[in-house]
């Protein structure tokens, strides 16, 4: 548990896009709050983050705001990297995989596996843009969708069913460019046999480390390594990445998934040229990745097997992956503008960023997918930072102020009651329990005991009542002696409040840093007093030691705040669905336009045959499709079919079916399909067979 030094990684933001309160919820605020725990504890700790500037994401945005990829990177580059800065994520560094150290970090190491013989390569055919002069990336063919028959359903998935596809599914495909129909060409890739690194990932996840890494986290890599894993191509045909580093192999690029967690490394590099290796080879450094859950395969299963396979490199200690937040009771979706952008918070709420990193953390989708609501943003910050955090600080000043000219009371001890020392102690057990919350990556609960401490100090404040005190000797109700023994009183409780309002800015320092600052100046202490082992002592105050006037920590969010906030989500959503909402409308009317006209010479082109399915099975890793054996008199003919959904495999055998018999054989998914089973959709989407009324010879003509 005692390493030497730790190495904390966020995952690189794609720079396509601002970054929302779900990837500061998800990953960077848990990050920040573990680092500016360790740094407070003075542990040798470095923080890594950056750009993720290659791959798909970057030159769909390019596409879609019409401008080049460069261009997209360097914008949203800026945008991410001023929103983390204002809101106090604090990397040590944030680079970007464009910088020229990365780009060779990534081939050298790309080299390193190739020299070994790490990879292997396969031809595979690809559709390419005849017209572009280039193949096409998943998301740049569109065609029409097998399962819903969206015409502009895009080769990775279709967005108006949801269905996840592969280009071969597509019917009709065309380049998404150009608009030009697609032809298969011949393309070789270089593979990462990850199937050769199951037994490695075996032993060290699955004998190693199941009961340090979260259950989420462990259960899918489980579930990855019980399916077999396979070889995964790690090239691509692009111009946009990291080129591949070997001969021949001009026009591909290194696959994006490839290149960026090498990016911790080459960022890592950048900030330390002369000490990086410590981080990455010494088996004494403990490195921690925070991510979101869809990067968990990436992370502890593809990125550990190379650098196995590279030799020389640590493997992760911990990879505490959070799930998903949704915004009032929605998956964000950045395409249709549901989400809340950081940057956009940070102009609505000037100046209250721990109020979202308290919301967000409070919050925080640990185990299981959480809702974000405006509402618990209001009443979470009025109930609990307000009222309890800020309400106490804030009386503990000002009754400082009155009731002790402003300075830190003296302590008599032979006024001394039994509250005070249980304060005193629970300031102790609250350090320990956020102490070990924190190291076992359990941010909600130690945020919870703060809350709960500075509550246990009203509830201290509001026993000892040092006002009454103060009006007995005010009343002029005490004689001499009273009145001493009453003002001790009034000091010794308030040098006990005064103690534990600086050791909640200690305890509060990682989730709350922009307070803990405040509270400091308050205190007129230097933030040095901040460092982890002051916690839990109670002479961090000197006696007699004056302080600056009270100031407000937080302040009460307005009901008209929130109503704005929910009003500019949903105006945001509808701006951004004009389009899918204007084919909604196309969908109630359920009749698709009538296509050009064609002669008897085109139709008597199709040759439509009838046949029986004798046989159907479901598809590995194909959720759509359905393998069919279907009887056509003349032959037996294997057919897939995008029917998966509607249909299952044992309800559909036997059943006559209208075949297009002579459409050039597909490959999907290994799998030659010879043939295309005629279907209609009823007006819910659901599919039916087109069948003969009655039953005929298979291996009839349908004329
Ligand atoms: N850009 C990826 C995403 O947003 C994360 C990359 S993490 C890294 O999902 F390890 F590859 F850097
Ligand atoms: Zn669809």
């Amino acid at each position: 548990m005692n390493s030497k030094r730790i190495l904390v990684t966020a995952a690189l933001p794609y720079a396509n896009g601002p970054v929302h309160i779900g990837h500061l919820a998800g990953c960077y605020l848990p990050a920040d709050i573990y680092v500016r725990y360790q740094r407070a504890q003075k542990r040798d700790v470095q923080f890594i983050c950056g750009s993720d500037e290659h791959g798909v994401p970057i030159t769909i945005r390019a596409m879609k705001e019409g401008i080049t990829p460069q261009q997209v990177v360097d914008k949203y580059h800026a945008i991410i990297k001023d929103s983390f800065a204002q809101m106090g994520i604090s990397f040590d560094i944030y680079s970007r995989t464009s910088s020229t150290t990365h780009h060779a970090t990534a081939q050298a190491f790309f080299k390193k596996l190739y020299d070994d013989g790490a990879f292997e390569t396969r031809e595979s055919e690809q559709y390419f843009d005849e017209e572009k002069q280039m193949f096409l990336a998943d998301r740049y063919i569109i065609g029409t969708c097998p399962v819903c028959s969206n015409p502009n359903a895009y080769g990775d998935q279709c967005e108006k069913c949801g269905s996840t596809l592969s280009p071969e599914q597509l019917i009709n495909p065309r380049s998404a460019l150009s608009n030009a129909p697609l032809v298969k060409r011949l393309t070789q890739h270089w593979y990462f046999p990850l199937n050769k690194y199951e037994d490695f990932l075996k032993e060290w996840i699955v004998e190693g480390k199941k009961d340090e890494w979260k259950p989420n986290v462990y259960g899918q890599c489980k579930s990855w390594l019980d399916s077999g894993l396979q070889p995964r191509a790690m090239t691509r045909d692009s111009n946009w990445g990291v080129p591949v580093p070997i001969d021949g192999a001009d026009g591909k690029v290194l696959y994006v998934w490839f290149d960026a967690p090498i990016g911790y490394i080459s960022a890592t590099k950048e900030l330390l040229p002369q000490s990086w290796e410590q981080y990455w080879k010494d088996p004494e450094t403990k490195l921690v990745h925070f991510i979101g859950k869809d990067n968990i395969v990436f992370h502890c299963i593809i990125f550990p097997a190379m650098l196995k396979a590279h030799g020389g490199f640590i493997l992760p200690d911990n990879v505490p992956a959070n799930e998903f937040l949704n915004i009032e009771g929605e998956k964000v979706s950045t395409s249709r503008n549901w989400a809340v952008w950081v940057n956009e918070y940070l102009t609505d709420f000037p100046e209250q960023q721990d109020i979202l990193r308290y919301v967000l953390c409070a919050n925080a989708p640990e185990t299981k997918d959480n809702d974000f609501t405006w509402k618990e943003f209001q009443t979470r910050n009025n109930s609990e930072l307000v009222d309890k955090f800020g309400n106490y600080v804030n009386r503990v000043m000002v009754l400082t102020h009155k009731l002790c000219g402003g300075k830190v009371p003296k302590w008599h001890p032979e006024v001394a009651t039994e509250q005070d020392r249980t304060l005193i102690n629970e300031i102790q057990l609250a350090k320990v329990k956020i102490e070990t919350a924190i190291e076992g990556y359990k941010f909600r609960d130690a945020l919870f005991e703060l809350i709960e401490l500075s509550r246990k100090g009203n509830v201290f404040l509001q026993e000892k009542a040092p006002w009454k005190e103060a009006s007995g000797i005010e009343k002029g109700t005490f004689n001499d002696d009273e009145k001493i023994i009453a003002q001790q009183r009034i000091d010794n409780c308030l040098f006990v409040a005064l103690q534990l309002t600086a050791n909640l800015a200690i305890l509060a320092n990682p989730f709350l840093p922009f307070t803990a600052k405040k509270i400091c100046s308050m205190l007129k202490v230097v933030e040095r007093m901040l460092d982890w082992e002051n916690a839990g002592k109670v002479d961090l105050l000197k006696i007699g030691y004056s302080m600056r006037a009270p100031e407000l920590l937080f302040r009460k969010i307005e009901d008209s705040e929130i109503e704005a906030q929910i009003l500019k989500l949903k105006a945001g959503l509808i701006a951004s669905t004009v389009t899918p909402a204007a084919e909604e409308e196309k969908d109630v009317n359920k009749i698709a336009t009538l296509k050009p006209e064609i002669t008897i010479d085109d139709f008597t082109k199709i040759d439509l045959r009838t046949g029986t399915i004798l046989h159907a099975e479901k598809v590995e890793k194909a959720d759509k499709l359905l393998k069919l054996e279907i009887d056509l008199g003349f032959e037996t003919r294997t057919i897939l079919s995008g029917i998966a959904l509607h249909f299952s495999p044992e309800e559909i055998i036997g059943k006559q079916v209208v075949v297009v018999a002579n459409l050039a054989p597909r490959k999907m998914r290994g799998i030659e399909s010879k043939g295309m089973i005629l279907m209609a959709e009823n007006e819910s989407g659901k599919l039916v067979f087109v069948s003969p009324q009655e039953a005929v010879n298979n291996g009839a003509e349908v004329k």
